[in-house]
């Protein structure tokens, strides 16, 4: 019998596995009601009384020790099991992430302003709610004056004038009243007028304003400016200027790009001509220079203005301007893969 035991005990502590079936055949086996040790203990009253003590105890010992075994391998299979449950299977393909778009406008603007601050130009931006001054008057526009009309006003308040700025240009005149020459600096914001709404215009649209001022800044510095600006933006290296009218610049000119006539499309948006607008821009009026305390005798520069909008439609053939304020999922959507 203490031979059996042994043999019995070296067979329980070298058991393992990680099967759950082999640890209940193990169990049926050494504890089940027919079990190894029900009838060892079945034996145990032929055993000699001088034994007793010492069997009984190694019996005890036996049972005790196939019991802890079953219990510690099935808790080893339980946890495992609960790690299955909680991963699954760790080389299946993941759950897509739900990922946002960003907004068009906003990824326009951040193109634009990337290209500019490669050369230099940092950002700055302005108050929404302007006063006549640096929206009108300071940018050579007076009180009166009929270019006044070329841009319909939201006004919030009479005398002195508050208003809903028209143009981000508002920006060019706070930064130089606070900055001092050299100044590279792009301006990007809202902008607010009094406009019918249609599928080219809005009442609220998006602008950035471009400044440069130093000493002999000339006309040719602002067509390199421009011709880098669209060879990065568009990948269109052929540009015109065309004289134009603005009240802060002198001269101005409107910037086309030679967009060409591949498609029809390009047909339909350039009106058969090849060419597009895309901004405006000029040489800053000396009146604005000395309007923000800028001695125009020592210092000159350019100034560019051009719609978010516009380029956006263009870069990604958006039909209607109203798309941009709906918040339609199924058209923000659309720009997930672009940054
Ligand atoms: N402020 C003009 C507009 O809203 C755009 C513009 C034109 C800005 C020429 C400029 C500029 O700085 O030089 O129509």
């Amino acid at each position: 019998m203490k031979d059996t035991i042994k043999d019995l005990l070296e067979e329980i502590n070298s058991f393992n596995t990680d099967s759950s079936e082999e640890v209940e055949a193990f169990r049926i086996k050494f504890l089940g009601s027919k079990g190894l040790l029900k009838n060892l203990f079945a034996d145990f009253k032929n055993v000699a009384a001088s034994e007793k003590k010492i069997i009984g105890q190694a019996l005890n010992n036996l049972r005790n020790t196939a019991t802890d075994k079953v219990n510690v391998l099935k808790n080893t299979l339980e946890s495992s099991n609960l790690d299955k449950s909680n991963y699954g299977d760790l080389t299946r393909p993941a759950e897509p992430l739900n990922l946002g778009a960003r907004h068009p406008i906003s990824i326009v603007k951040n193109k634009i302003i990337d290209v500019f601050s490669r050369i230099g130009f940092t950002v700055s931006e302005g108050p929404e709610i302007e006063d006549d001054w640096h929206n009108f008057t300071a940018l050579n526009l007076p009180e009166y004056h009929p270019a006044r009309d070329m841009q319909d006003t939201f006004f919030i308040e009479k005398d002195p004038d508050i208003l809903l700025r028209t143009h981000t240009s508002s920006v060019q005149v706070r930064y130089m009243e606070n900055h001092k020459p050299p100044i590279r600096t792009v301006s990007p914001g809202r902008v607010f007028r009094n406009e019918d709404i249609s599928a080219r215009a809005h009442c609220i649209f998006h602008q950035v304003e471009g400044l440069y001022i130093d000493t002999d800044v000339s006309f040719a510095d602002l067509k390199q400016t421009l011709l880098y600006f669209t060879k990065e933006m568009f990948g269109k290296s052929k540009i015109r200027l065309r004289p134009s009218y603005f009240p802060f610049t002198e001269p101005s000119a409107e910037v086309d790009i030679y967009w060409g006539l591949e498609t029809e499309t390009d047909y339909k948006i350039t009106k058969g001509t090849g060419w597009l607008e895309i901004m405006g821009c000029g040489m800053v009026d000396p009146n604005v220079l000395t309007n923000a305390n800028i001695d125009p005798l020592v210092y000159s520069g350019f100034a560019f203005g051009m719609g978010i909008e516009r380029i956006a439609m263009l870069l990604y053939q958006i039909p209607d301007i109203r798309m941009f304020y709906e918040n339609d999922v199924r058209f923000l959507e659309q720009f997930k893969s672009v940054i």
